[in-house]
């Protein structure tokens, strides 16, 4: 039998979109009998003799095969040219990328970034290690201008918890004139929803323990770039550090991400319900989604993200004992930190001491998840009605 010849388009696994990327790709080569998933790879170490190699596996705390299955992922979905980098934790990527500025150096964030990153970074300044300069990151011309003594500016949009939408497009343009190096957070939108290198960002990184992985069964990192150079540079501080992922936590996070576009379709969709709802509820005073055509960050998000996202902010009436007795009546969501997983979950953020003070003292995050609108509004409602206004 003569083979077919091969059409280029129909065997390129490069052009796959993501929602075909996140199910076809880290799997074995197709060989007869092979697995049809990844291994669990469990090593310290790598068989080897004489020289040593850059590219050589050699040891457990440089590489391992089951990280590299997801690395390949990340980069596919982000758009990199080259693997990803996985860490034992989403602070974990974000301190090597935060190792890049020089000693002295000048940092440049938002004020209402993710509590961790804002507290790694106090922690830095303590230290005499660089400084830090936060900003309204919805205030293009306030971030422009605090660039001038940057060394690394650091983005996150939507912000956590307060949902606020930074211009990508332009503040990645303004930071790369100006030679400042950058990074995007890009946990809340995850790269289906947002890709921040095609906007000109240097790196990105994830808490892989959010959406990605899916299930709140797993705590993981991840940072991806398209320069060489800065890879070596970060993967150079994993090693280091030891900030490395255990294999097991690798693989249950690529098994989490096979769902991903399933997920994120279904929570996004009822999120986007939810705050319209909630824009009407007699309890509740403020809701921020940038889905929500009123909201301050809806324009941007519109034109540089595909979809929304799944996370609501909202202020309801009353104190903060009036807000924690309403979370206490909830049924089906969980009051718990974190966010991403198929289960809804609510958490007042100021409880947190490191939240800063700008964000609302009653202010309720709320990740929504993959269970039935109706019943995730029906408990809402009823948690909220019961506020003595
Ligand atoms: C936006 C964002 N970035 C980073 C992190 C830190 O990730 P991890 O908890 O995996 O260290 C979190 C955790 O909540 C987050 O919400």
């Amino acid at each position: 039998m003569t083979a077919r010849p091969e059409t280029p388009s129909a065997h390129s696994t490069d052009a796959l979109r993501p929602d075909t990327v996140v199910v076809a790709g880290g799997r074995p080569a197709p060989e007869h009998d092979a697995p049809v998933g990844p291994a669990i790879v469990l090593t310290s170490t790598y068989r080897g003799s004489g020289g040593l190699d850059a590219a050589d596996r050699a040891y457990g705390r440089y590489s391992n095969p089951t990280w590299e299955d997801m690395e390949e992922v990340l980069a596919r979905l982000e758009g990199a040219g080259q693997p990803g980098l996985l860490y034992a934790s989403g602070l974990a990527a974000i301190a090597s990328v935060l190792s890049l500025v020089p000693a002295g150096g000048c940092l440049v964030m938002p004020r209402h970034s993710y509590q961790g990153s804002l507290a790694l970074a106090k922690d830095l300044e303590a230290r005499g290690l660089l400084t830090t300069v936060t900003v309204d990151v919805a205030d293009t011309e306030e971030v422009v201008a605090a660039l001038g003594a940057a060394d690394l500016l650091w983005l996150e949009s939507p912000t956590n918890p307060m949902l606020e939408v930074a211009d990508l497009p332009a503040l990645l343009a303004a930071a790369r004139e100006r030679g400042v190096l950058t990074c995007v957070d890009n946990t809340f939108a995850t790269p289906l929803v947002q890709r921040p290198l095609e906007h000109g960002a240097d790196v990105v990184v994830h808490s892989v323990t959010k959406y990605l992985a899916g299930h709140s069964d797993v705590v993981l990192g991840a940072a991806v770039t398209s320069d060489p150079g800065l890879r070596d540079r970060l993967k150079g501080h994993r090693s280091l550090h030891g900030a490395i992922p255990g294999p097991f936590e690798a693989w249950l996070a690529l098994r989490g991400m096979r769902t991903l576009a399933l997920r994120i379709e279904r929570s996004a969709a009822t999120a986007g319900e939810l705050a319209r709802r909630l824009q009407e509820h007699p309890a509740v005073l403020e809701v921020r989604y940038p889905g929500l055509p009123g909201d301050p960050g809806h324009e941007r998000a519109a034109a540089q993200m595909d979809g929304f996202g799944a996370i609501v902010a909202i202020v309801p009436a009353g104190d903060v004992d009036a807000v924690e007795a309403a979370v206490d009546r909830l049924r089906v969501w969980t009051p718990a930190t974190s966010l991403g997983g198929v289960e809804s979950l609510i958490e007042r953020r100021r409880r947190h001491h490191e939240e800063p003070r700008s964000v609302p003292e009653t202010l309720l995050r709320l990740s929504v998840g993959i269970e039935n609108v109706e019943d995730l509004w029906e408990d809402l409602d009823h948690a909220l009605r019961g506020i003595d206004r």
